[in-house]
């Protein structure tokens, strides 16, 4: 086995900075015969392919019975890799224990809300909460960290896959109550917190506390929210276990997991601080309308957990997935348009699932970077093509997106504020996040998410489409950057409730009233019928009509400007739209989802007041063009199926094509250009 002497603590940026973009997938060798394995390293040296992740799932062959390691095949491997030049990220096992575990020992098994214990056999079946589940994890990966901490071949840790189990099991209900007792201190404050004198709920100890089971009716909403909560943070307990026994074993190298976007069971502004480099899994929909607004909030998301540093876009399929229903192939463009976009919003490494198409199990019909026909098909051209792309966008490595518009959004408000028993349960949190968020992609700006409560100084327009819960520190993080000039825009159904769920009393929303002068007194659901909305005169911008649908809110101007009211229905009258000058800034309301002509409205005026503009002269971007600027280069993607035209100013080279460009130029149905300007070279 080759060795080397350890590496002082690397980041991800020494990585590229030696790779350039990296560039490959997950490698599962242990599905295959030795000789297969000389096939695919040379295979991966003639498509570009830098970087492999190898060991997500080989517990059972690393492991094969308790405490009986075999690596021999794995330093064959990582030794065959390094010596074709390619990276290796190194996963420890430990999503998918081997049956003998949940044999052993049942208890590593996760129970649903039902109380069924789930099944070995699949991948997954493991709790967070099992003691003995995580010692045989660190078990393992302290022995791989030992074994390939100096491994030259290793550049990364993986560490798990795509943490998102939960269980409502008796492990996890002890480990929940020692959860409760550190967050609430006593029993008296948890009921407090809980509110629990309604219904009869008042607990005599933490003893008495299980997990949000299935009960006979609702849950408490604060014991479902602090129970999110607990399940984040015991997924997150398990990946730190991992990664600080693979520092301990004298690993330099960065350790990373595979977020899953806004997947609900993990907190990512949590967990974000907790990985040396924030990776994420991509599988967007193309089946969508949206879906292309809509995967670029995801990448907006990771690029914002990691502080704007460049990030790992660790899975995605190159064609079509096997687990939706009905699985649609992409096109070549597709899966280059997909793997460019991701790029162009600060990835800095472009891999697949995976890299050999699976021949058994159940994931043989998922596409793969080389499918089952071989190296002779399109597929594997494609792949050949994405490396060859990523090899000439080098130039773009380190490069940051610069946003001036910040977009609150948080876990434990989105948890909470889709509870059951709420005015409507039409109102997504994610949704409004997606409308409010296109809107800006729609006109090529850059927008970073932000956790409430975080500095907003650097940003000119904050945006809040629907946080439920807003606290002192997040309300005064608004405020400062009003008074500061920013423009804020406040959605419906925002700063309702306190950390713990409870409804803040007062006319809402209480810790904002002043600041978008305006108040509300009773929220409700709006009919079916879209309720017209009347514009008043001292809305310059007022589009000629709007609706409002869903969710509307009973509101008093008490300093702030009218700008349109519900024309009909239950709040006839009553304002729609505000705004407030603050300070240097002005704060927007919106008492209702209003139609997408009344929100743009809003947002344009709020980006025009803090003079926040598009990176093209186009207000708005032609039907499906994607524009965003990343360092020195603008990615022009068009998504959609017409050729576009759009004026790009100064003259450029397109990395991609290496073609001079100026002026006024047509993007083709699915086609890319990455433009640096000509002088910038
Ligand atoms: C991911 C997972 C991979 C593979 C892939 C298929 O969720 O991490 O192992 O299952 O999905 O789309």
């Amino acid at each position: 086995m080759a060795t080397a002497t350890p590496r002082p603590l690397g980041a991800f940026s020494d990585l590229t900075s030696e790779l350039g973009i990296c560039f490959g997938g997950d490698y599962n060798p242990e599905q295959w015969p030795r000789e297969v394995w000389q096939e695919d390293a040379e295979l991966m040296v003639g498509a570009g392919v830098n970087l492999v992740t190898v060991g997500v799932f080989s517990w059972a062959r690393l492991e094969p019975s308790p405490g009986d390691y075999d690596f021999a095949w794995l330093d064959e491997v990582l030794d065959l890799l390094h010596a074709h030049g390619i990276a290796v990220d190194l996963a420890t096992p430990t999503a998918s224990p081997p049956p003998w575990l949940g044999i052993l020992h049942p208890e590593t098994l996760p129970v649903n809300p039902d109380g069924v214990r789930l099944a070995a056999g699949s991948r997954n079946q493991f709790t967070p909460a099992s003691q003995v589940y995580r010692e045989r994890a660190l078990a393992i990966a302290t022995a791989m960290a030992k074994r390939y901490a100096a491994h030259p071949a290793v550049r990364m840790w993986h560490v798990g896959n795509e943490f998102g189990q939960i269980d409502f099991g008796d492990e996890a209900a002890r480990d929940f109550r020692l959860w409760l007792r550190e967050r609430h201190g006593t029993i008296d404050a948890l009921n407090d917190a809980w509110g629990t004198v309604v219904w009869a709920q008042r607990y005599r100890d933490f003893d008495e506390i299980v997990p949000p089971r299935r009960m006979p009716y609702l849950v408490n909403p604060a014991q479902s929210l602090d129970f999110r909560r607990y399940t984040s943070w015991a997924l997150q307990r398990v990946f730190a276990e991992q990664r600080d026994a693979i520092r301990a074993a004298g690993a330099a190298q960065p350790v990373t997991t595979n977020f899953m976007g806004f997947e609900p069971l993990t907190d990512l502004w949590e967990w974000a601080d907790e990985v040396d480099v924030v990776a994420d899994d991509q599988y967007p929909d193309h089946a969508s309308p949206t879906v292309s607004s809509d995967i670029a909030l995801v990448q907006d998301l990771m690029r914002s957990l990691g502080d704007g540093r460049p990030w790992v876009l660790m899975e995605q399929a190159i064609s079509a997935t096997s687990w939706r229903p009905h699985n649609l192939p992409k096109s070549a463009e597709r899966a280059r348009l997909d793997s460019l976009q991701a790029v162009a919003r600060g990835a800095d490494a472009i891999c697949f699932f995976q890299w050999r198409q699976a021949r058994t199990g159940a994931e043989r019909f998922h596409s793969a970077m080389l499918p089952h026909a071989g190296a002779d098909t399109e597929v594997f051209r494609t792949t050949c093509a994405l490396g060859a792309d990523m090899r000439r966008l080098r130039p773009v490595v380190g490069g940051r997106v610069a946003a001036s518009v910040a977009l609150l959004f948080d876990w434990p408000s989105r948890w909470a504020a889709e509870e059951p028993g709420r005015p409507t349960e039409r109102l997504r949190t994610l949704e409004q996040v997606a409308r409010w968020h296109r809107a800006l992609w729609r006109r090529g700006i850059a927008v970073d998410l932000v956790r409430p409560g975080a500095d907003l100084s650097a940003y000119r327009t904050v945006l809040v489409p629907h946080t439920y819960i807003v606290e002192t520190d997040a309300a005064a993080a608004l405020r400062a950057a009003v008074e500061g000039g920013a423009s804020l825009v406040v959605g419906p159904f925002s700063g309702v409730a306190d950390g713990n769920a409870g409804i803040l009393t007062g006319r809402s929303p209480v810790l904002l009233r002043d600041l978008v002068g305006v108040s509300g007194e009773e929220w409700v659901g709006l009919p079916d019928a879209p309720t017209p909305l009347a514009m008043e005169s001292a809305w310059e911008a007022a589009p000629d009509t709007a609706e409002a649908t869903v969710l509307g809110e009973r509101l008093r101007a008490d300093g702030a400007e009218v700008l349109a009211r519900f024309a009909s229905g239950h709040l006839a009258g009553a304002p729609a739209i505000t705004r407030h000058r603050v300070g240097e800034g002005t704060a927007w309301y919106l008492g209702a989802v209003v139609s997408d002509d009344a929100l743009t409205a809003v947002l344009d005026d709020a980006l025009d007041a803090s003079e926040v503009t598009g990176v093209l002269p186009d207000r708005v971007l032609p039907d499906g063009v994607e524009a965003v600027q990343r360092g020195a280069a603008l990615f022009l993607l068009n998504h959609g199926d017409e050729p576009r035209h759009l004026t790009v100013p100064g003259a450029r080279r397109d990395l991609l094509s290496d073609a001079d460009v100026e002026g006024r130029l047509e993007l083709a149905p699915g086609a890319a250009m990455v433009l640096i300007e000509r002088h910038a070279e």
